[in-house]
């Protein structure tokens, strides 16, 4: 697919078929991850990846009770047969700034000397090149929050301790009969990409140029 065209079609899938995804999609989706950039080329990101229904289970069992599945809005979401969890590991990076080529920027003492923390960039960075990759091979993607469930996933899933939680991605074939209902925020417009003088004053452009204009 040309990649005006990916970015034109990525949108979040909520209803899913429970399909499976041949292993050979699946690595040139997890290729894409491999292949972002990192600082210092730590790659300090990590995916643990559920794949069939006896897998994504254990999954679900720590993020939604069954008992509040019944009512759960995205069912199409529950049969999704690949949930991908990224985790950032700040450990790495402190590690690798602490080498002696690093040594001079002071972000091997510790996470807390990071003003921008690098391990999520780049996990994110991650999960976003999965989600371009998986769309590319025709499958739909949900990136969504761990919320408050992060601790019991990771201990679900044997997620050593420090590992920062990025979020959940689903993926999937899209149900094309699907009755999704889109999510609370997708009708929210895109903010204009430049001042031009039309958009609403209350929309701020996403390029500022010259100056921020806010
Ligand atoms: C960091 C992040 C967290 C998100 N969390 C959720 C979530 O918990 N549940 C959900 O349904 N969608 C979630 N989304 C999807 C957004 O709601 C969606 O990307 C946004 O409304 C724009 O719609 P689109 O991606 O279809 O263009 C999340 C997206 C991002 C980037």
């Amino acid at each position: 697919m040309e990649f005006a065209d990916l970015v034109r079609r990525r949108r979040m899938t909520r209803d899913f078929l429970a399909d499976p995804i041949g292993d050979s999609v699946l690595e040139r989706v997890f290729e894409a991850a491999r292949r972002v950039p990192s600082a210092g080329n730590a790659q300090g990101c990590d995916l643990v990846v559920l794949n069939g229904p006896a897998e994504t289970t254990r999954y679900w069992d720590a993020a939604l009770p069954a008992s509040r599945r019944e009512t759960f809005r995205w069912k199409g979401l529950l049969v999704c047969p690949v949930l991908v969890t990224v985790w950032a590991d700040p450990a790495a990076y402190v590690a690798r700034y602490a080498e002696a080529d690093k040594q001079r920027t002071g972000l091997g003492a510790g996470s807390d000397a990071w003003s921008t923390p690098y391990w999520i960039v780049d996990a994110s960075f991650a999960a976003m090149a999965l989600q371009y990759a998986a769309i590319d091979e025709g499958l739909g993607v949900l990136f969504f929050g761990m919320f408050d469930h992060a601790p019991s996933v990771a201990a679900a899933l044997g997620v050593p301790a420090g590992h920062e939680p990025i979020g959940t991605l689903a993926i999937g074939w899209p149900d094309p009969g699907g009755s999704e209902s889109p999510g609370a925020s997708a009708g929210r417009p895109r903010r204009p990409m430049f001042d031009d003088g039309k958009a609403p004053v209350s929309m701020n452009p996403l390029v500022h140029r010259g100056r921020y204009r806010g």
